[in-house]
């Protein structure tokens, strides 16, 4: 049976534990190579990667991943597969009698939902949609496991526009036991169905909040977290966003209300001197690479729970 990877919701938080276990077992692994045990787990099959926003990050792991993990990837122009060439729907028809998995990264998640509700065969993942970022979330809580062992009764503050990458980190948090706060200006707060989502999935203690004021938000937080000001796709908006973000920039002082030793995640691209300064991404606090470099491992072991056992 196909399985698609849209949301962080379609994982349940047993499948979630599942997916960081098997990523940090991939990570202790690759150093084997050819050696390791996932190394045929794709046996030969294909994968289609149809971006048609940028992305250095999430483009590079899944190649990396596919291969490393027997497979082969293919990556048609998205004017041909995202572009409105032909219907979205026939699009994944064709697809399907080639390839095994598609990894879309496009603006509405309801693209990635209309091709997935059209082919009965090919696994879906989003790799990016104006709404969620899942497969960022995967990586930040195997990086925030690496450091802390258990998430559960932590709080990570994100400060910044509460779209994509806050509201995969919310579903994520809450399913691991992590209190999310995040901290916008008016008009950019985290929507209130991820409120609701999260309230659904009925943790026993994680939490996550909404606040405007920055400072309140980051008070004894175990991690702080920000994204650009301007996400792709919104580059008109652009001087207007800079204004309302100005005080939400993570900056040594707005550090200096976070817990001592508290932990600085980015999902990079980073703006340097917008959303973040030069001494906080860069500072021992940091751990923006380790997020990177774990956007590999998670999307081994996504791909996977996805495709070795269908
Ligand atoms: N963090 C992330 O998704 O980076 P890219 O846009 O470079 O893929
Ligand atoms: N919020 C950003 C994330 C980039 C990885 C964007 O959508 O552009």
């Amino acid at each position: 049976m196909k399985k698609d990877f849209l949301s962080i919701l379609d994982m349940t938080p047993e499948d979630l534990t599942h997916c960081l276990d098997l990523a940090a077992r991939l990570k202790t692994d690759r150093p084997l190579g050819r050696n390791a045990p996932t190394s045929t787990a794709l046996d030969g099959r294909h994968v289609a990667m149809l971006f048609d926003k940028p992305s250095l990050r999430t483009l590079a792991t899944f190649e990396i991943a596919v291969r490393e993990l027997g497979g082969n990837i293919i990556e048609p122009p998205a004017d041909s597969t995202l572009g409105g060439r032909e219907a979205l729907s026939d699009v994944a028809l064709n697809l399907e009698r080639w390839v095994a998995a598609a990894v879309i990264r496009t603006f509405a998640q309801g693209r990635q939902m209309e091709f997935a509700r059209a082919t009965s065969r090919l696994h879906v993942v989003n790799a990016l949609s104006d709404d969620e970022h899942p497969c960022q979330a995967l990586a930040d809580m195997l990086t925030l496991r690496e450091r802390w062992g258990t998430l559960a009764g932590k709080t990570l503050t994100f400060v910044g526009d509460g779209n994509n990458v806050a509201t995969s980190l919310a579903h994520a948090g809450a399913m691991l036991g992590l209190t999310i706060r995040v901290a916008s200006p008016e008009g950019y707060e985290l929507p209130d169905r991820v409120i609701a989502e999260v309230a659904a999935l009925g943790g026993s203690t994680a939490r996550t909040e909404r606040f405007t004021d920055p400072e309140a938000a980051v008070a004894g937080a175990d991690a702080v977290y920000t994204d650009t000001w301007t996400s792709m796709g919104q580059e008109d908006e652009s001087a207007a966003r800079r204004q309302a973000f100005l005080p939400y920039q993570a900056n040594a002082a707005l550090m200096s209300r976070a817990k001592p030793g508290a932990l600085f995640l980015h999902c990079l691209p980073a703006h340097r001197g917008e959303e973040v300064t030069d001494e906080v991404i860069d500072s021992p606090a940091s751990v923006v690479l380790d997020q990177s470099e774990n956007r590999l491992h998670t999307e081994k072991a996504l791909l996977a729970m996805l495709l070795a056992e269908s």
